[in-house]
């Protein structure tokens, strides 16, 4: 990252006012979650609350009958209107529709909807209305940012209505994989479509080193190393970020937190979301094994019966986090034919083993990039959801030989805070402390 950028700092009493009064929200836009975090004049940061007053939305929009669904609506309503759902919105967000991993995502059932090429060759969504009412039906493509917009101006409602006033300003989370081009296009679908406008893009462990940045690091360490290990839903990010402190100012003593991104590597295609795939397959294989199902076709060709298993999956997923074994029910998951069984933690765990044996590579890249050994981490720092899966914190204890893995920061709102906290900065409206990020 080039460049000195001089970013804030908020008291915990609050943001002094200097400016105009703009609000602004800082948005995690992750593949599986959207979560927001709103920024006051005077107020301290809080968390945007959605319709059913939760602090994170499902990433998904569904086109109802009347209505646009957002969050759970939109996941209830996805077994229902499985071609006007759409998902995976981050994880496809510009890609070209030829790509290896869209044609992956297709196959591997992430898309159940029919998506095609813009003039662009970009992924798009292809809508077919009914033609209700006497007008003609038809095919409708929509664009990665107009899907993308939806759910920003739906952030951007809540806040506003949370802040009972106007927000105009954002700093969105982006992956470190990102492109020059999905940069723009996620500028466009804020600016153009969603109005708002963008102060900056940031990589989600970056806006989560600036959190930790401020008051979990020593305020006089010097050198500190830390390392960020981000499990979301469809990728896996890691960050190698060094503390110290340097003074600035010849007028004062006083020291200034100085941010080293030192290193950063991905896995591109391993997430929690993956899992779900997997649990997917042994579900629906043993469904297709029934005796009921005989000569019957595979349950994967069935949109919304695959809808509702993926759904399923996901919440077994959760269910063998916590215990060794989970009770799976769908009742007439298809043709009457209810899917009823218990599914064994260590099932799940051998059928993962590919991607449980890409759980530590991400890490390897980071330190070979930054020409560090893990002997030189001083600590590490667990964000995203995927971290849940005890697997995957076995899995970095054998690997990382450090003395404890860290969650000092809310794993799932880190990344919207430190945004928020780096556009209060940017905009000049707020009286703030120095940090400097490289
Ligand atoms: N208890 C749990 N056990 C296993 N997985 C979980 C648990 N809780 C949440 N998850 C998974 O974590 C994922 C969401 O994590 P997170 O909110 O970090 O993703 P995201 O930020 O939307 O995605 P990304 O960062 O990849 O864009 C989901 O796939 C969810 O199923
Ligand atoms: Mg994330």
């Amino acid at each position: 990252m080039a460049g000195i950028l001089a970013i804030g700092m908020f008291l915990s009493q609050g943001i002094e006012d200097i400016g105009a009064r703009a609000n602004l929200i800082g948005v995690d836009f992750g593949s599986s979650f959207m979560k927001a975090t709103l920024v006051r004049p005077g107020k301290k940061f809080a968390i945007v609350e959605n319709t059913a007053a939760k602090r994170k939305t499902e990433a998904m929009v569904t086109l109802g009958k009347e209505n646009r669904l957002f969050g759970a609506d939109s996941l209830l309503a996805s077994g229902k209107y499985p071609l006007t759902t759409f998902a995976e919105l981050q994880r496809t967000f510009g890609e070209q529709f030829d790509a290896e991993l869209v044609q992956k995502m297709k196959e591997h059932r992430f898309i159940t909807n029919e998506i095609a090429a813009d003039e662009r060759g970009v992924v798009a969504w292809k809508v077919t209305s009914a033609g209700s009412g006497g007008e003609e039906s038809g095919e409708e493509l929509l664009h990665s940012e107009e899907v993308v917009a939806m759910l920003l101006q739906y952030v951007k409602m809540l806040a506003e209505k949370q802040a009972e006033a106007s927000v105009r300003e954002c700093v969105i989370t982006v992956p470190s994989w990102f492109t020059y081009d999905q940069r723009l296009m996620i500028r466009d679908a804020a600016e153009q479509l969603a109005g708002l406008s963008v102060l900056q893009l940031v990589h989600e462990n970056t806006a989560a080193a600036v959190l930790f940045g401020i008051d979990k690091v020593d305020k006089e360490a010097q050198n500190h190393t830390v390392l960020f290990y981000n499990m979301g839903g469809m990728d896996t990010e890691v960050a190698i970020v060094r503390y110290s402190h340097l003074n600035v100012s010849e007028k004062s003593k006083k020291l200034t937190p100085y941010i080293e991104i030192l290193a950063e590597a991905h896995e591109r295609d391993l997430g929690s979301k993956d899992l779900d795939l997997v649990l997917f397959d042994i579900l629906a294989d043993k469904f297709n094994a029934l005796k009921e199902r005989e000569g019957k076709p595979d349950l994967r060709t069935n949109p919304r019966a695959t809808k509702r298993l993926l759904k399923e999956a996901a919440k077994i997923k959760e269910e063998l986090s916590a215990n060794k074994q989970a009770s799976v029910k769908v009742p007439e998951l298809l043709d009457y034919v209810t899917l009823q069984l218990t599914l064994e933690r260590a099932e799940m765990e051998e059928k993962a083993s590919e991607l449980f044996a890409r759980v530590t590579r991400p890490i390897e890249a980071a330190l070979a990039k930054a020409g560090l050994s893990m002997d030189e981490i001083h600590q590490v720092e667990l964000l995203g959801g995927g971290i849940r899966t005890p697997k995957v914190t076995e899995l970095l204890e054998k690997a990382l030989k450090v003395k404890e893995l860290g969650v000092h920061l809310n794993g799932d709102e880190a990344m919207c805070f430190g945004s928020a906290f780096i556009g209060s900065n940017s905009t000049m409206n707020f009286k703030v402390a120095a940090v400097m990020l490289t």
